[in-house]
């Protein structure tokens, strides 16, 4: 069976992806930081056997480690770095910068994505896809900023993005592709409730460019309805 693992599976965008991708056959590895307050997935597992939970706080690197020992034999067609966080706020911008958020934010949205591509390269190898795909965010495209702020989470986005590609790059005699995403401004936690659309219109525009991948676009950045982004 084709087999899905994604970060950050409890809410928002995680959470539609489990939904789309149970809903169309796929097992899927569900990571979450605290499986016992996971209530929209347990409820998700009611109905999708396919399901299965996996605790994982991607802060703590060694986490990851221990999880790709756990699932040592598994084969992971599509790997989802979902998870992220938005640490700005009106009073660490410039001036008054708080560089332990900021450190939080690249080990978040930078450091661990690239931490789970290497730690489960071999379950990747062994799937049929070889796909990694990281859901980032026009905030990190560093030509379309022109109104600034958001320095904390412009950076990491910007530092996943050059990682990514240069990862793309790394990996593509090996068939492995590499995907950049950009969501598009979406109603969850993060995005807020005046965002333009929601999570099932961004999950699955997100999901039909995943399944149109071809090797050709690795290293690519687009968004979720496939238009090309700007880096
Ligand atoms: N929504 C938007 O408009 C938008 C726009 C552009 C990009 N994005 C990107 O889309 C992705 C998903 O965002 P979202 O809108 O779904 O945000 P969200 O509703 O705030 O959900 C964030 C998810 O990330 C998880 N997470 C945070 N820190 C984690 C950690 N240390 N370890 C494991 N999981 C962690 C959260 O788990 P907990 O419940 O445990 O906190 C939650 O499941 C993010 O990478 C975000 O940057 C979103």
């Amino acid at each position: 069976m084709t087999t899905v693992l994604i970060t950050g599976a409890n809410r928002g965008l995680g959470l539609e992806f489990c939904r789309l991708y149970a809903d169309a056959g796929w097992n899927v590895i569900a990571c979450c930081r605290n499986p016992a307050q996971a209530d929209g997935l347990s409820a998700l597992c009611q109905h999708y056997a396919s399901i299965q939970i996996e605790a994982l706080d991607v802060t703590y690197l060694d986490q990851i480690d221990k999880l790709s020992k756990k699932l040592s034999a598994a084969s992971i067609d599509v790997l989802i770095n979902n998870a992220g966080v938005y640490d700005d706020n009106s009073s660490n911008g410039f001036g008054q910068l708080d560089y332990q958020a900021w450190q939080h934010s690249m080990l978040i949205n930078t450091l661990a994505p690239m931490k789970m591509a290497e730690t489960f390269l071999p379950q990747i190898i062994r799937g049929d896809k070889k796909l990694i795909v990281n859901v980032s965010s026009l905030m990190g495209s560093v030509s379309d900023n022109d109104s600034g702020g958001s320095i904390l989470y412009r950076s990491s986005k910007a530092a996943l993005n050059a990682a990514m590609k240069s990862l793309s790059i790394e990996l593509r005699n090996q068939n492995i592709g590499v995907l950049i995403l950009h969501p598009g401004w979406v109603q969850t936690d993060m995005g807020g409730a005046n965002a333009l659309i929601d999570s099932k219109t961004s999950v699955s525009g997100m999901c039909a460019v995943i399944n149109g991948f071809t090797l050709a676009q690795s290293g690519a950045f687009f968004k979720y309805d496939g238009k090309p982004m700007p880096w």
